[in-house]
């Protein structure tokens, strides 16, 4: 007899376990997923011990058929497809026929289940794969599975488990998402009889999310509602106040399943970008709804993977849902949402035509080509159609910095550097953008700088980004330059440290591709040439920064992500004194 045997099925459910099962988390994921293909609308998940012990998931989903429930466990075995074509079709989270195979042949499992049809309800235990004799049992319509010591046949895959409490982590979290995903299904989880997540099942997203991340959060949401090009995007992002410094709360579901993808998350980071303060990421819970054949979502075992046949235009859908619900926030009480599509896809077109890699010249100098051609394409300045209209009482400036205005019962503080910033910015961007040549206040009295060896050769490198944005400068022996003009901006600082300063806040960052060099170099010249806190404004001025603000597409916050403006409310202030 040769080496070479064919596996036993258990063996064989037990290797296909190792991909779909690491930990319990894992099985409860897999047994709410079926719950949620049933078409239950209320699931109560119970764990003990960080789900190692004891598993238990009921929902009051269709059930499943006596003669079903046996070959249930068996592998392969799946009511959702028939053939692998209708992958493509089918909108169930389940269509492997693997998971209650793989579960059960590492653990204790119950089934009791019960269908519409049938007088009685049916248990049966399988316990590593072996199926004990079936008993009848009253119970509602619905399927009860239950799942009793996880890996105690898998001794090493046990000895890979944490403690119970990161373990009771991993289901929160993922019962969170899953409660997040499915508004219109009433989630409980227990852990140790003690319950820690309940939704109500009344279909407001909202309402979940204040269920999981509480008030604060609530009150900073915007409601995102895409619908273009076969995708549909749907579901909130936060303003700046809720950002956080990590990726936590950057969540995303294809078609109701949660997912990762760096495609979806490089081109959140691009729309929220100047929206969230720096190295922050912006709050998102989203659904992106598309047609099952657009996207594999075979690609791993876990199914958390996916991949998309056409990346750019989820890029593009994903960008375009975000940027334009930042903009359609309220701004100083006017919530006179215009079109802002136009700006969008401004903002778009300079995104993705800087997409080049700075270690690649030859995609370089192709880039350019396609730049001039953009420029002719959108030469025109992007501007809200209208003001917004807003009536205001102008109260004064509180400790030199934050200018105070008050509308009916709302009082607003606003910050007026990072006003003066954002307005400047929006108009350098637009100059650069639409390479208009007269952007340069020519100085009265040339000014010669002597600069180390370093700078020389950094304002060589990047000459060409100075000029298109209105500095007039050229070399003037070995190490000093002359500067005949600078950037033609609403000054109120003295214009001479202007450049000195920009050079040496772009040197100390010179990361990232050209894109973000381009775009830092922008956001640093607004920010050197606004207004700083503690400079004397007049009442003119106030009025020249306000009712620019209000002229703008993006008004919210700095180009570094701080608030423009601070909201407090008669309520929030009476509450202040409880
Ligand atoms: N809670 C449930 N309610 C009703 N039917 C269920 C339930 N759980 C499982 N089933 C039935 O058992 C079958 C096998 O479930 P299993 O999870 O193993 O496979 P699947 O969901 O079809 O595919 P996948 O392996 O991708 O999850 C399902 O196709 C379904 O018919
Ligand atoms: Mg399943």
């Amino acid at each position: 007899m040769g080496n070479i045997v064919l596996l036993d099925d258990l063996t064989i459910n037990q290797i296909a376990a190792g991909e779909v099962v690491e930990r319990p988390v894992n099985v409860v994921k897999e047994l709410v997923e079926n719950s949620i293909d049933a078409g239950a609308k209320e699931i109560i998940v119970e764990i003990k011990n960080g789900g190692k012990t004891y598993i238990k998931v009921s929902d009051n989903g269709k059930g499943i058929r006596k003669d079903d429930m046996e070959i249930a466990f068996e592998r392969h075995a799946t009511s959702k497809i028939r053939s692998i074509s209708d992958i493509e079709k089918i909108s169930s989270m389940g269509f492997r026929g693997e998971a209650l195979a793989s579960i059960a042949s590492i653990s204790k499992t119950t089934m009791i289940s019960k269908t519409e049809e049938e007088e009685t309800g049916y248990k049966i235990v399988n316990i590593a794969g072996n199926i004990e004799e079936m008993e009848e049992v009253v119970v509602q319509r619905g399927t009860t599975i239950l799942v009793e010591e996880l890996f105690f046949n898998t001794p090493v895959r046990y000895k890979f488990l944490k403690q119970d409490s990161t373990e009771f982590r991993y289901i929160k979290e993922w019962m969170q998402k899953a409660a997040l995903a499915n508004p219109n299904i009433s989630f409980r989880l227990l852990n140790s009889g003690k319950i820690v997540l309940k939704t109500s099942g009344n279909g407001k997203l909202e309402d979940v999310i204040y269920t999981i991340y509480g008030k604060q959060v609530k009150d900073n949401l915007i409601e995102v509602n895409y619908d273009a090009n076969n995708i549909k995007i749907t579901g909130v992002i936060g303003n700046t106040l809720i950002a956080k410094e990590n990726r936590k709360d950057q969540i995303f579901f294809l078609n109701k399943r949660y997912i990762k993808n760096n495609i979806i998350s490089n081109s959140a980071d691009q729309a929220f970008k100047g929206g969230t303060g720096i190295n922050k990421f912006g709050f998102f819970i989203l659904n992106i709804e598309m047609s099952p054949d657009m996207y594999d979502i075979n690609v791993h075992p876990t199914k958390l993977e996916v991949r998309f046949k056409n990346e750019d235009s989820i890029y593009k859908a994903v960008y375009y849902a975000i940027k334009s619900s930042l903009l359609k926030s309220e701004f100083l009480g006017n919530n006179e949402n215009e079109n802002e599509e136009k700006y969008v896809e401004n903002e778009y077109n300079f995104l993705t035509n800087h997409f080049v890699s700075d270690n690649n010249l030859e995609e370089k100098s192709d880039e350019k080509e396609t730049k001039e051609e953009i420029k002719v394409e959108n030469h025109e300045l992007i501007k809200r159609n209208t003001k917004r209209k807003i009536e205001y009482n102008y109260v004064g400036i509180l400790f030199r910095t934050y200018i105070i205005i008050e509308i009916d019962n709302e009082v607003y503080f606003i910050d007026q550097h990072a006003a003066h910033e954002r307005i400047l910015y929006e108009e350098i961007k637009e100059n650069y953008k639409n390479n208009i040549k007269n952007n340069t206040q020519m100085m009265l009295i040339p000014e010669v700088l002597n600069l180390s060896h370093k700078e020389i050769e950094f304002i060589k490198k990047y000459l060409q980004m100075f000029k298109n944005i209105g500095f007039d400068i050229e070399p003037f022996g070995d190490l000093s330059i002359k500067i005949n003009g600078i950037p033609d901006l609403d000054y109120k600082t003295n214009s001479k440290h202007i450049f000195l300063d920009i050079l040496d806040e772009m040197m100390t960052n010179e990361r990232g591709q050209i894109r973000d060099i381009e775009e830092r170099f922008i956001a640093t010249v607004a920010c050197k040439a606004a207004v700083k806190a503690h400079m004397d404004l007049t009442r003119e001025e106030v009025d020249y920064l306000i009712q620019n603000l209000l002229n703008l597409n993006n008004p919210y916050t700095c180009p570094h992500g701080r608030p423009t403006t601070i909201k407090y409310t008669r309520e929030d202030l009476e509450k202040l004194k409880k």
